[in-house]
């Protein structure tokens, strides 16, 4: 096995590059024995105290450490760029593709073998494996998983509540006191948001791809078992690579779509689409949009949790979490895909049970007839966009109005609560210039809060339509990801205030109703108002970026560059 443990390159040479190799690691404290033909496994840790959903990594990556040296592995732990959701300006989807570089080039730079990625709040996920992919060693993820549920006032709350608080907050329903007292209530426990945002549905991800053990979506963070699950991580990883299997025979085209048809199941975020469209375009697998509706459409919602359900991630763990959810599926699925423990999957899911049907409905009750996930087409987004109707309202899913048209976001902000502003429930907001390279960084701005004086009339839900994301904590009639964005010259950027647009969702159809030539001529005219950053990352992202419905990736990053390093440092 040793001739075939790439970190001997390093660690196993004679002479002064072996010396250096080894000498410096000495310093340390490692004793000899370390490097004599040991598995040399790599933790790339996300622990940040920027990261508050992360801050707890270093005590996962000792349970991971106590695995890998309980198989006779060598750990070596090394951070990467974390990304805060919360705290990065002006979004950490600006960044999304620099960490991935940032993992790709630290782990083939390094005497690696094999890496475990810990990834948790929402971008840590897709970065790390985006970046792990392009080098294809061995890997496995192990999730920081979810926070308990928050308990506010006696009410249980998550991240979704954000939403409707500062609704109530801006109409004076709720007072700035009990506001403050909210924030405690919501985030009291490490890990990452308690509902099925981006984090838990990155976590899902990964699991139903096969790239983590089972079970390891859903344990909330402050369980005992998720250091458990670290530790057997650890110890599975070294016997990962002795087995040589790498990430790429795992994520195989039959993987992804068990990965659309899980997500679409539980009401995943509309991130995911993006992530995994960068994630299949680093390992060269064919993917695109229309796969995620063509994989959908049929799939029944039977996980009930928020938003587009009722309960938290805390209860989707004591309901059996997402291997209950995929026995469920059952056939469905490729079941004959091979996963990180060597096993299929539907040999990890042979025994899986659910425990609670109010939180896991089956396949022929699910609890809500509306779709995880849909694609539209259509002249105001050509290279399509995304709605996810079961965290919409159904009487929104057909519908006709006038365009009320934001041109960028603080235009947004400076008019959403004017009493002057000419709006009324049957219109559509529209807000541009928030797309990848427009904002630049595609930003969680599509769920935008409505006007106020039609929230102080009881008004909820409204269409909306933007180039930008939403947070997979949020809900609403949002059309998302309209590609080609505004800042790229798309239809979305000469949409004016008083056009009518109609959606479809059943038809997957958006349309404005303009004829073509208006269109055209509009377009003719354009002028735009899009001005590119001059140095740095932000410069190199905005002359790089795809849009929305290739992944967001930077158009050099797609595809790897492998393992092999030819030349050496000394
Ligand atoms: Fe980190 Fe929600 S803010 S997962």
């Amino acid at each position: 096995m040793e001739e075939k443990l790439r970190s001997q390159g390093w660690f196993g040479r004679p002479g002064k590059d072996g010396f250096i190799y080894r000498a410096w690691m000495k310093n340390q404290g490692i004793p000899p024995g370390e490097f004599e033909g040991k598995p040399v496994i790599g933790i790339c840790n996300t622990w940040s105290e920027l990261t508050p959903c992360n801050a707890h990594f270093r005590e996962l990556a000792q349970s991971v450490k106590n695995g890998i040296y309980e198989a006779g592995g060598f750990p070596v732990e090394f951070p990467v760029m974390s990304l805060g959701e919360t705290l990065i300006k002006p979004t950490a989807m600006l960044y999304r593709n620099l960490v991935s570089m940032d993992v790709e080039e630290s782990i083939r730079a390094n005497p690696l073998d094999g890496v475990v990625l810990l990834c948790g709040c929402d971008k840590t996920t897709p970065s790390l494996v985006m970046g792990a992919c392009s080098v294809d060693l061995p890997t496995l993820v192990v999730s920081g998983g979810p926070m308990l549920t928050g308990r506010y006032r006696g009410k249980q709350i998550g991240t979704s509540d954000v939403w409707h608080f500062t609704e109530e907050f801006r109409i004076g329903k709720m007072s700035q006191e009990q506001f403050t007292e909210a924030e405690a209530c919501m985030a009291r426990s490490r890990g990452h948001c308690a509902v099925m945002g981006t984090a838990s549905t990155m976590a899902c991800m990964v699991e139903a791809l096969g790239l983590s053990l089972p079970g390891n979506a859903a344990i909330p963070a402050a369980d005992s078992r998720r250091k458990v699950l670290a530790q057997l991580s650890g110890n599975r990883m070294v016997t990962l690579v002795k087995e040589q299997l790498k990430i790429s025979r795992i994520l195989t085209r039959q993987a992804f779509e068990n990965a659309i048809i899980t997500n679409s199941s539980i009401g995943g975020s509309t991130n995911f689409i993006l992530h995994l469209l960068a994630i299949a375009g680093r390992l060269g697998v064919n993917l695109d949009i229309g796969d995620f509706d063509r994989l959908s459409a049929t799939v029944p919602l039977i996980a009930n949790i928020q938003p587009s359900g009722e309960f938290f991630m805390e209860d989707f763990y004591y309901a059996g979490g997402l291997p209950a959810v995929m026995r469920e599926l059952g056939s469905r699925l490729h079941l004959d895909c091979i996963t990180v423990n060597g096993r299929t999957l539907g040999q990890n899911l042979k025994d899986a049970e659910c425990y609670d049907r109010n939180v896991i409905a089956s396949v022929d009750a699910p609890f809500s007839t509306l779709h995880g996930m849909a694609v539209l087409q259509g002249n105001l987004c050509v290279h399509g966009a995304v709605i996810k109707p079961s965290a919409a309202t159904p009487q929104l899913m057909q519908h006709s109005g006038k365009a009320v048209v934001f041109d960028h976001i603080e235009d947004y902000k400076a008019r959403i609560d004017d009493p002057e502003l000419e709006v009324e429930e049957s219109d559509i907001l529209v807000l541009r210039n928030v797309g990848p390279k427009g904002y630049p960084g595609m930003p969680e701005v599509g769920n935008m809060g409505l006007p106020k004086k039609l929230l102080e009339k009881g008004v909820r839900d409204m269409v909306r339509i933007s180039d930008g994301r939403m947070s997979g904590t949020g809900f609403g009639t949002c059309v998302l990801h309209v590609s080609p964005e505004a800042a790229d010259g798309g239809t979305i950027a000469i949409v004016r205030t008083g056009d009518r647009i109609t959606l479809d969702v059943k038809g997957r159809r958006l349309t404005l109703e303009l004829s073509d030539a208006e269109i055209a001529a509009r377009k003719k005219s354009w002028e735009g108002s899009f001005k590119a950053a001059t140095r740095g990352y932000v410069s190199l992202y905005q002359q790089h970026v795809q849009q929305a419905h290739l992944g967001a990736d930077l158009d050099f990053l797609v595809g790897g560059s492998g393992s092999l390093v030819t030349r050496d440092s000394h």
